[in-house]
């Protein structure tokens, strides 16, 4: 990272993490905080926390997963919030010192695949909520979850599978192609260009994009194979209706903080025209209810067994 990144306010992580996931809007963020804390929650409940304990939190982000630690288990629990966000870091050691937790907290700037800031074998519990997905080599971050555990240690973390959205990206361009331009749907081609700023629509980009080219069944082989054992996988799809009827709100996100917001996508990629065929095609679903997501969470608790002898 550069000396001006470092001291800079914001980044990408930040941006979108504190701004761009709500499109700055405070009540649809109260929304979207209910339904990331869900997803939290499950990865609390298979952490197992008690009294005395060290906690990880790698991606801590705007510290979701572990205030809420802090909370239900108190002064007692040690966390230790991993970013590669300063920014995020800095949020996050100022949002200790708001809520009195300051003592009991430290930071660590870092990526998921180098914690070496971290000592082998000094940690209870590792927790990580939509972060690897970010991360180019997973193999190499489980690896090192797993070296800062003690024997007996704990990992639990939530991963989306955005490999589906590729897929569907991919499968809209096929048809599209397919189609006879004469009798071809004007509004495809335009949500197939939104769509393609969110995620590969190509094999080949797929396979090179560490959001989309692994499963959840890659990340269990993963997990295993740095080591860990009595490791348990869920993998939860729903399709939720959108949490928002607001046609400013559902332009100015993004569903990552790789991805562009529609508005800059609208603005930047559409003609004038293109921008209002586009409008009258999407804003009455969005604005009747009747827009839709489908989201895909792995769920892995797993154990870093004791040395045999
Ligand atoms: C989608 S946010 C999730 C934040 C938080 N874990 C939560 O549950 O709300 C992704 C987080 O991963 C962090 N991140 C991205 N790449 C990373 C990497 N290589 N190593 C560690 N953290 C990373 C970002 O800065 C951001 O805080």
């Amino acid at each position: 990272m550069s000396q001006q990144q470092a001291n800079s306010q914001t980044d990408e992580w930040s941006d979108w993490l504190l701004h761009r996931r709500h499109a700055g809007d405070s009540d649809y963020s109260v929304r979207v905080r209910a339904a990331v804390k869900r997803i939290s929650d499950r990865v609390l409940e298979g952490a197992k926390l008690r009294q005395d304990m060290v906690l990880v939190d790698i991606g801590a982000g705007d510290g979701l997963v572990s205030f809420e630690a802090i909370q239900r288990i108190g002064p007692s629990l040690r966390v230790i919030f991993t970013d590669i966000s300063a920014p995020l870091l800095r949020h996050v050691e100022a949002t200790s010192v708001e809520r009195g937790v300051r003592e009991q907290c430290s930071f660590v700037e870092c990526s998921a695949d180098d914690l070496s800031a971290i000592p082998d074998a000094s940690v209870d519990v590792v927790t990580t909520r939509a972060v690897l997905a970010y991360v180019a080599d997973k193999p190499k971050a489980l690896r090192e979850f797993f070296r800062i555990l003690k024997p007996g240690g704990r990992l639990s973390m939530a991963e989306p599978i955005f490999r589906d959205n590729a897929y569907e990206t991919i499968e809209l361009k096929r048809f599209i192609a397919a189609q006879p331009a004469e009798s071809r749907n004007p509004f495809l081609p335009l949500l197939h260009r939104w769509k393609a700023t969110q995620f590969p629509d190509t094999p080949e980009l797929m396979s090179q994009n560490p959001l989309t080219n692994y499963s959840e069944r890659d990340l269990f082989r993963f997990v295993h194979g740095a080591g860990f054992a009595e490791i348990r996988l869920e993998f939860h799809m729903e399709i939720l209706p959108c949490i928002t009827n607001s046609w400013e709100v559902f332009v100015g996100t993004s569903p990552h903080p790789w991805a562009p917001s529609l508005a800059t996508v609208l603005a930047n990629q559409f003609t004038p025209e293109e921008r209002q065929l586009f409008e009258q095609t999407l804003r009455p679903v969005v604005e009747q209810h009747q827009s839709t997501s489908t989201e895909r969470n792995t769920y892995i608790t797993a154990i870093k067994p004791f040395a045999k002898s």
